[in-house]
């Protein structure tokens, strides 16, 4: 399969080296990276142990023929610019997979690719961005896949199947929508609160106090969800953020991170689009929107 990946940077990097064991990969990033593959090839460290030459590519502009697959790995604020580019390289047999975190980056590729063309996924793998040319592979978790409308056509299988063949453990999602309705509940729960207490994940649940404000806020986005048409068990959904907390208790959540870098996160994408959807609906969006303020309040 002829692969392209825009947004060289933790999870692309590390999706990348594993797919070019069966398949033509590019990966596209920016420049300190790319030229420090080009020069050194591309290292992964920790779970798994890589150092491969892969295609590395500033712009698109370099590739002269229609890949099979886009994969988009940039943060979600990222995303409308990394399309906009890739666009001149999605053919009409192109698929376009988002593997991006957040309840809006499918619906910005939308505006300017037909959804017919689109897939999504999560995934439970952790990378971390190292330094340019090196990726840790943090933590091994799983991947889904799926349309977006839930069918499992025989163009998802034939991607999940790509992944397994070269060790990504993957599944067909039945309902994609709904895995990232609950990637973004979990990551609303956690990731502004490390932030704001600049705390590991695990210190969550050491913390009885933090761990009721876990609760709450988990409760308030599943909400949101479910006055937005999805059907979540509260239980369910605080049950498997704490799962997440536990088995990630020694990481720095991704915005944990962003936010020591000095860089942008992706709370618009999560919380802020929790109130958003929740301000529509006319309930709840307290915590939420808290947390949007308290974060704002660090970086002011
Ligand atoms: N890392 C993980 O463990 C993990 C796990 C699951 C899901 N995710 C999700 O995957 C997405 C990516 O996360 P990440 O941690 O891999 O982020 P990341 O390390 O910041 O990687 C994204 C990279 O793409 C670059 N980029 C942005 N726009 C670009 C463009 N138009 N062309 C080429 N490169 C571009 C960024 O550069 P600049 O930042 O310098 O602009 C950055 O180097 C997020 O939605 C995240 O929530 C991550």
């Amino acid at each position: 399969m002829n692969i392209v990946i825009i947004g060289a940077g933790a999870i692309g990097s590390l999706f990348g080296a594993l797919l070019l064991k069966n398949n033509n990969v590019w990966l596209i990033g920016r420049k300190s990276h790319i030229s420090a593959i080009k020069k050194s090839g591309l290292v992964i460290e920790d779970k798994t142990q890589l150092n491969v030459k892969i295609n590395a590519e500033e712009s698109v502009d370099r590739i002269t023929s229609f890949p099979d697959l886009l994969i988009l790995t940039v943060k979600s604020y990222d995303t409308e610019s990394a399309i906009l580019e890739a666009r001149k390289i999605i053919s009409k047999d192109t698929i376009v997979l988002s593997l991006q975190n957040g309840l809006d980056s499918v619906d910005k590729i939308k505006k300017f690719v037909d959804c017919k063309k689109i897939i999504a996924g999560v995934t439970t793998h952790g990378a971390f961005f190292y330094k340019p040319g090196f990726i840790k592979h943090t933590g091994k978790g799983t991947t889904i896949l799926g349309e977006l409308n839930g069918q499992k056509t025989k163009r998802i299988v034939n991607i999940v199947d790509t992944f397994n063949g070269i060790g990504i453990e993957t599944i067909v999602s039945k309902n994609i929508i709904r895995d990232l309705w609950t990637k973004a509940i979990v990551n609303s729960s956690i990731n502004p609160l490390t932030t704001f207490f600049q705390c590991k994940n695990g210190y969550l649940l050491k913390n009885p106090i933090l761990e009721k404000l876990v609760e709450k806020v988990c409760m308030e986005s599943t909400n949101i969800a479910n006055t937005d048409g999805l059907n979540l068990s509260y239980d369910e959904m605080f049950e498997k953020t704490k799962e997440v907390i536990r088995n990630t208790s020694e990481n720095q959540s991704s915005m944990l991170q962003s936010f020591k870098k000095g860089k942008k996160t992706e709370i618009e994408s999560i919380n802020g689009k929790l109130v958003e959807i929740g301000r529509k609906h006319d309930i709840d969006v307290s915590l939420n929107e808290m947390l949007i303020y308290s974060i704002e309040s660090l970086i002011k």
